[in-house]
């Protein structure tokens, strides 16, 4: 009842967003080259891990904790916001703490099977309002320049190697906000990023790119926008580093 009367009221007061759409993506594909990306999370079997993931044991859920209190106080730094994109949205972790600050959230993902998750988030038994979970690209966002006050984008920037791919995300999520952006990257200058640099010398996999912050400072300068304020989830257990950037 209380969810279709907030429905309609900011039914009234916002524009109207594009429903999900079907899969390929109906939207003129860009004539960039297609950005690359961690297309494991296709993968149904990956994306019901992945929303496991953060819950599935005491110390997951604390690391969770901290993480959502990371980007809460990035999302206090910029004021009252009405509207925010999470993209990507994944499992849509964030999506309910995100939905109790802002009058309207949209989360945006490539991954079908993560939106299904994350539809579970929304208010109510219904699950999310439609439209506001959106199959899309965040190097193509199906939006209008400006259309969010604020965009977050929670644990991609590190799965991205590429530096000039690194700038065009940056460049397309700014394109769509209005007034900020809240972004997680790999922090080089963290101890846990350093173990992994050592443990990469001695041949193992490296499954994240960790930057270092005046690097993700130049890169976001060069997508247009400036950096505010960063701040590290953990001095020693995590490389997880959160960068406020102004329009
Ligand atoms: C590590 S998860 C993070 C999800 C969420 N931000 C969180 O912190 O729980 C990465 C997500 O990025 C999505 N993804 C990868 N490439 C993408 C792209 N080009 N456009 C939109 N989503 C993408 C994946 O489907 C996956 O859900």
């Amino acid at each position: 009842m209380l969810h279709t009367i907030a429905r309609r009221h900011y039914a009234r007061r916002l524009p109207p967003f594009p429903g999900p759409i079907p899969f390929p993506l109906s939207h003129t594909p860009s004539p960039r080259p297609q950005a690359p990306g961690p297309s494991r999370y296709v993968d149904p079997a990956v994306a019901a891990a992945y929303a496991r993931k953060y819950t599935r044991s005491p110390a997951r859920r604390v690391s969770f904790f901290f993480e959502r209190r990371l980007l809460l106080w990035a999302l206090r730094q910029i004021g009252p916001v009405a509207t925010l994109l999470d993209a990507p949205c994944g499992a849509g972790r964030f999506l309910p703490a995100l939905r109790r600050r802002a009058e309207r959230v949209v989360g945006a993902d490539i991954s079908h099977p993560m939106l299904a998750l994350a539809s579970a988030t929304g208010p109510g038994a219904g699950g999310a309002c439609p439209g506001d979970l959106v199959h899309a690209s965040t190097f193509a966002l199906p939006f209008a320049r400006a259309s969010f006050d604020a965009v977050v984008c929670w644990r991609l920037l590190h799965h991205l190697p590429d530096p000039a791919v690194r700038v065009r995300l940056l460049a397309e999520l700014g394109r769509v906000a209005r007034r900020a952006l809240i972004v997680s990257f790999a922090d080089a200058g963290a101890w846990k990023a350093r173990r992994r640099d050592r443990r990469a010398a001695g041949g193992q996999p490296r499954r994240r790119v960790a930057i270092p912050a005046e690097r993700f400072a130049e890169e976001a300068r060069a997508a247009g926008l400036a950096l505010a304020r960063t701040r590290r989830l953990s001095r020693f257990f995590s490389d997880v580093a959160c960068a406020l950037l102004l329009k």
